[in-house]
């Protein structure tokens, strides 16, 4: 199976990003070729999910460098710039990690820090091709191999990484393989990546799908409808909490009862290993708005507040297996990130 979508791509001048706002109505692409163009991108999720933000990092920092020799900025600008990029959202550690990974190739210009951004974003398409392949291998090994009712949460697709996807790289494998009988997308309230992206990807892909509210996912998962859940992650700590989009906590909880295997999808870009547990991982809490209005109007009464966290920690105790492209990891076993690489 291929795969069509175009996440983000370096131009030679800067960084063409599908524009998620825009889907799925329509397939747009805005090109970053400075700073202030690629923070907002990434602010407004115009790019998004932990992998991508990590390439669109390490491009960032090429963007920057190129930036300041056009404009003649000294280095203490272009480093406020690159900090810019860095800091542009807080909890998927792969931002900060990739802009961190190209910072040695400065010096060289910006031909050199795009090289090895390129460098990562096919890693993360291979990474994510073997995160597929261990996820489906690992999970028809655990509940049989037959087609499956799998459920996600958020979107960890193609979009969501340089191409592929984390978890719905799990899920392509096992559509390729027949394993998939029906995919459960919660929509993700309140900017919808499960209707919106997910339910796109896998349309594309021509994978069953079906798109659920978020609040009807608990249920769903006790009523014994679904096999097993594959979500990706934004940070992993050393211990195996893992933050992922909001919902995932309600997600984990009710597999827990159920018996349903909870499987966390990503590589090992996203695993943070010097925060013991998930207490550190920082939340990003996102407009009001987002919550207060729909479609450019309001729906909550003038006046009243919001709280928009859009990130949740699930505790590794409910992490059946984390996924990585090494191999897989049995959390809620004992198995945890920190003591493979501690
Ligand atoms: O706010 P978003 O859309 O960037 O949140 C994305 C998620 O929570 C994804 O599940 C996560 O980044 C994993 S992507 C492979």
């Amino acid at each position: 199976m291929t795969n069509d979508v175009r996440t983000l791509e370096w131009t030679g001048d800067g960084l063409r990003l599908l524009d998620q706002t825009a889907l799925p109505g329509r397939v747009e692409y805005v090109v970053a070729r400075d700073v202030g163009t690629l923070v907002d991108a990434i602010r407004r999720l115009a790019v998004r999910g932990a992998p991508a933000l990590g390439v669109a990092g390490a491009f960032g920092v090429a963007i920057a460098v190129r930036e300041a020799a056009l404009e003649g900025w000294d280095d203490d600008l272009r480093d406020a710039a690159i900090a810019a990029v860095r800091e542009a959202r807080p909890t998927a550690v792969n931002l900060a990690a990739g802009v961190d990974r190209v910072l040695p190739f400065v010096a060289k210009g910006a031909d050199a820090v795009a090289a090895e951004a390129q460098a990562m974003l096919e890693e993360d398409v291979r990474g994510n091709r073997a995160i597929g392949a261990f996820g489906a291998d690992w999970i028809l090994g655990r509940l049989g191999d037959r087609p499956l009712r799998v459920l996600t949460h958020c979107n960890a697709g193609a979009l969501a990484t340089a191409g592929w996807g984390t978890a719905l790289g799990v899920v392509r494998e096992l559509h390729g393989r027949g394993r998939v009988e029906l995919v459960y997308a919660d929509e993700t309230r309140p900017l919808l990546q499960g209707a919106r992206l997910t339910a796109w990807e896998l349309d594309r892909a021509a994978i069953p799908c079906a798109v659920q509210a978020d609040a009807a996912a608990p249920s769903t998962i006790l009523r014994g409808l679904v096999d097993v859940a594959v979500i990706g992650a934004d940070r992993i700590a050393a211990n195996g909490d893992t933050a992922n989009k909001i919902g995932s906590v309600g997600v984990a909880l009710a597999c827990r009862a159920a018996g349903v295997p909870l499987v966390v999808a990503a590589p090992w870009s996203t695993v943070d290993l010097a925060l013991p547990d998930g207490d550190g991982i920082p939340i990003e809490e996102r407009p009001a708005g987002e919550v207060l209005s729909w479609g450019g109007a309001r729906t909550a009464p003038a006046g009243v507040g919001a709280y928009n966290p859009a990130f949740d920690v699930t505790p590794a105790r409910l992490v059946t297996a984390l996924v990585t492209e090494t191999g897989v990891l049995e959390v809620s076993a004992g198995s945890t990130p920190g003591r493979l690489r501690g």
